[in-house]
């Protein structure tokens, strides 16, 4: 899988976190986007290029991070056909792979834990979605 990362300044912290925790999987190719310090940054930019990345078929899902993750996910729907989840824990970040096919999700810097934070990856990475009357629901949204 090719997974598309982002984060402003607020993210940073903990995208580095979650690339490093990722980085020895093989089984996924890390595209990282940036920002790549602690600078204040604009999160609209930064959730806009990983969701056109995904959108545009060039990674298959991407993870997006900001303070609240608020911002950035907000930023990161602007872009038709993809389907961005902020998850606080773990049942949000299943369920957002179960019922709604998310194929971004957006954490929080200043919200989560780095073990909350990697407890919310491992499970939105290996949760499949589950068709039937929620893709329905999806084409509803387009
Ligand atoms: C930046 O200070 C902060 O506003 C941003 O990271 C994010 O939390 C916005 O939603």
């Amino acid at each position: 899988m090719k997974l598309a990362l982002a984060a402003d300044h607020g993210g940073y912290e903990l995208k580095e976190l979650i690339i490093g925790y990722l980085s020895n999987r093989d089984d996924l190719e890390l595209i990282d986007l940036g920002t790549n310090s602690c600078d204040s940054v604009d999160y609209p930019k930064y959730g806009r290029e990983c969701a056109e990345l995904v959108a545009a078929g060039q990674a298959d899902r991407g993870i997006v991070f900001c303070g609240t993750g608020i911002g950035i996910s907000i930023a990161a729907n602007r872009i038709k056909g993809v389907r961005c989840a902020l998850a606080t824990n773990v049942f949000m970040a299943e369920m957002s792979r179960k019922h709604n096919n998310a194929n971004m999700l957006a954490l929080g810097g200043r919200v989560l834990s780095p073990e909350e934070a990697i407890a919310i990856v491992d499970v939105w990475l290996s949760t499949e979605f589950e068709g039937g009357r929620h893709q329905r629901r999806i084409d509803l949204l387009d």
